[in-house]
């Protein structure tokens, strides 16, 4: 499979604009769940493990998956580095993985969604995998007119709040937070400055 962040990973965490968004993200979500010491926790599209790693002092356990060798090799030493111990990681796609029923309290994912063509199959893997009343939680770009990525091609550019509400209904998750919380502003490839809006969706598995 080829590695579309191989040659990103390296200098992934030193461009502000992702280390912005990262940061207003990660706020946005302590907003809206409560971590406890006692939850397991995944991230799904974890790159090097801007958002995952600081979280992992909060929680029992962080699984931190993602498709990028180059991105997680990046996330290995900084582990490493850090003497983190209860963080596991794991190279595979959201939608390929084996992984144990009803195993986290909180999947939560960052400006991946839009790189995956079939949403409603991210959902029917997450919600195996999720715990009863528990999270999932992404943060990702409103609709836009495909100048994020400038001449690379991704799955969505963006997403139209209400349609991806309904994906997430239908896919048996309680929509109980959507709002945009975050505009990032980045150079286009002509150099104009562009804004561009994240929004953050918070849903549960309700069981009853
Ligand atoms: C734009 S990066 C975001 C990385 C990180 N969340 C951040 O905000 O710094 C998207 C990441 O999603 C990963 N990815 C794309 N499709 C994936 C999939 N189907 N399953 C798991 N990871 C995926 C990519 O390899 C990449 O590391």
């Amino acid at each position: 499979m080829v590695d579309n962040f191989k040659e990103k990973a390296i200098n992934w965490d030193k461009n502000p604009v992702i280390v912005s968004m990262s940061n207003a993200f990660q706020i946005e979500m302590l907003k809206n769940v409560n971590m406890s010491k006692d939850f397991d926790i995944m991230e799904f599209g974890c790159g090097t493990g801007l958002a995952g790693l600081n979280f992992s002092s909060s929680v029992n356990s962080v699984f931190m998956v993602d498709t990028s060798p180059a991105m997680l090799s990046v996330l290995q030493d900084k582990v490493l580095s850090g003497n983190i111990h209860n963080v596991k990681i794991l190279e595979g796609n959201i939608t390929d993985l084996d992984l144990k029923e009803s195993s986290f309290d909180v999947v939560f994912s960052l400006m991946t969604l839009h790189h995956i063509e079939n949403i409603p199959e991210v959902l029917k893997a997450c919600f195996t995998i999720i715990k009863d009343n528990g999270y999932l939680i992404i943060g990702d770009l409103v609709e836009e007119d495909g100048s994020f990525h400038g001449e690379e091609r991704v799955a969505h550019c963006g997403f139209n709040l209400s349609e991806i509400k309904k994906m997430f209904n239908g896919g048996g998750f309680t929509v109980t937070s959507l709002y945009k919380y975050y505009t990032v502003e980045k150079p286009d490839v002509e150099g104009n400055i562009r804004r561009y809006e994240q929004f953050i969706l918070v849903s549960q598995k309700m069981t009853d």
